[in-house]
């Protein structure tokens, strides 16, 4: 077999949740679509799968979620009006993704939680492996590059694994892993949203996997659990005692856009780096923060 055909080649974005944190704005506005300067999030998140050799990509939406859709196709009479104005560079960032990467949607008919919507999306990914972005979840660095090479060495289920502070670890599947590598864990437990005082480990899971398959099968047979949702951290426990799960120690940093604390910062961060003033620098920035 060639090495190519072992790396990920289709990614899901779930992308049917109601962004409660950000009302009002999230009423008529995606989530996804809120804008770190002047892209959305969904923007970075796709560039991150193209820099790591990702084209296809589904989205599992729900209501309210067209804009995501149009953000994704062209606009010829916008296109038309800026080509009069000589002014068609506006949208040659949007255009580059538009013209490289395949879309496509599927919705989420009723909210069970971010299992149910990765089992929704199953249509769209077949018996692949693929990678689950959750667009607010804004990286540096590229973690999903970095997690194509894991995959290539381990050909499991990854799971991105980034240390929390105790009064946040509530927030995160957290695992309890034996450490392989400088950074790499084989698990051996997850559980989704843990008091601190029961969190096995420091280690909080952020939106980035790599899963294989066999997902779907756990997640068919996984019943509803934190929240009364079917929760993709539930499934990953049960494929981690059934095969192998790795969690994968990111190196950047990484920006909750989820709350407006993290989007502020990604904010002042992205604009910085675009007016040149900060070059990109994942891992100073990050010991910075700590
Ligand atoms: C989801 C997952 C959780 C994970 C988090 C990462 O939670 O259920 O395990 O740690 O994403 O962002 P959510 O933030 O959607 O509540």
């Amino acid at each position: 077999m060639k090495e190519q055909s072992f790396l990920v080649e289709k990614a899901l974005f779930p992308a049917a949740g109601y962004g409660t944190r950000f009302l009002p704005a999230t009423k008529s506005v995606p989530k996804e679509m809120l804008p770190i300067v002047n892209k959305p999030l969904i923007h970075y998140g796709i560039k991150e799968c193209m820099e790591a050799g990702i084209f296809n990509i589904g989205f599992v939406t729900g209501r309210n979620k067209r804009a995501i859709e149009d953000y994704l196709d062209n606009h010829p009479e916008l296109e038309q009006k800026l080509d009069e104005k000589d002014a068609l560079h506006y949208l040659e960032e949007v255009d580059e993704i538009i013209n490289t990467c395949t879309f496509t949607y599927i919705r989420q008919k009723q909210m069970l939680g971010l299992g149910h919507a990765i089992l929704t999306g199953k249509p769209l990914v077949g018996r692949d492996p693929f990678a689950v972005v959750l667009a607010d979840d804004l990286c540096l660095g590229n973690p999903l590059r970095e997690m194509q090479e894991i995959f290539k060495k381990y050909r499991a289920s990854i799971v991105a694994v980034e240390e929390v502070p105790p009064e946040k670890i509530n927030r995160y599947g957290v695992i309890k892993g034996k450490e392989i590598e400088e950074g790499v864990w084989i698990v051996e437990e997850m559980v989704e949203k843990p008091k601190p005082e029961n969190a096995p480990s420091n280690l909080g899971v952020i939106g980035r996997y790599i899963l294989t398959p066999t997902i779907f099968d756990y997640l068919e047979n996984t019943p509803p659990g934190r929240g009364g949702e079917i929760q993709l951290t539930d499934a990953l426990n049960t494929q981690a005692q059934e095969e192998i799960v790795i969690a994968y120690k990111l190196k950047g940093r990484r920006f909750d856009c989820g709350s407006v604390e993290g989007f502020i910062e990604a904010t002042n961060y992205f604009y910085q780096l675009e007016k040149g003033e900060r070059k990109e620098n994942p891992k100073k920035e990050k010991d910075k923060k700590r």
